[in-house]
């Protein structure tokens, strides 16, 4: 696949845009859904900030109105498009870690899945060194691409695994599991060095 170079200049801010404080360690969860993930995370980590994004306005409504009754402090639900928001708010390598947890699985666009973006290595340059990224999908044929994308495009060393059939972390894993659908994870981490485009890149 030819891959055009992400422009991340020509990305303007999302609507209300204000950046937010940088806590650490920081950890992005892209495509949140209704929060089952974030929620646990933060409640499970209390010593990890997780900032978890979310484009739909009613899952990020029902996501948001949770987190609220919780008053967890090291959450922060952003209802965005990932992409310019990362670009906007995030400095390099400030991630210590990146949750896609059943992306959409793009069937008519493989270029709008996550591992074929040129955003992608966007996303690489502001995880830190040894920052791990965790992809988890039902797709069969999305985690082989992703897998295959990570080795050839992205020169990384990715591990691909069944998920447990007990998990539960989010919505739809809880829908597939009980389908007794097969689910997969692909783990990546950003290897000490890993050179990017964008490592000097910030919004000025
Ligand atoms: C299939 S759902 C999975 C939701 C949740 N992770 C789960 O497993 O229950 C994928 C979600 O990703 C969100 N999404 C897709 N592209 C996004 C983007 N560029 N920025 C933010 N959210 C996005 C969609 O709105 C959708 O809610």
């Amino acid at each position: 696949m030819n891959l055009r170079q992400f422009k991340p200049e020509k990305l303007f801010a999302p609507r209300g845009f204000t950046k937010p404080e940088i806590n650490t360690p920081q950890y992005l969860e892209i495509g949140a859904g209704r929060g089952k993930h974030a929620l646990m995370f933060a409640q499970n980590n209390p010593d990890k900030y997780l900032i978890a994004i979310e484009r739909t306005r009613n899952k990020f409504n029902d996501f948001a109105d949770k987190s609220q009754q919780l008053s967890l402090n090291n959450l922060l639900p952003i209802h965005a498009d990932a992409i310019p928001w990362v670009v906007h708010a995030l400095e390099p390598s400030s991630l210590a870690g990146v949750f896609i947890l059943y992306p959409n699985p793009e069937p008519k666009n493989p270029s709008q899945r996550w591992l074929n973006m040129p955003f992608f290595e966007f996303l690489l340059s502001r995880m830190q060194d040894n920052a791990k990224l965790i992809l988890a999908t039902n797709i069969q044929s999305y985690i082989e691409e992703a897998e295959q994308q990570a080795k050839d495009l992205w020169q990384l060393t990715p591990e691909v695994s069944e998920v447990d059939k007990q998990s539960e972390r989010t919505h739809f894993e809880v829908k597939y599991l009980a389908r007794g659908e097969t689910c997969w994870q692909l783990e990546l981490v950003k290897p000490n060095g890993y050179k990017t485009r964008f490592d000097e890149w910030a919004v000025g």
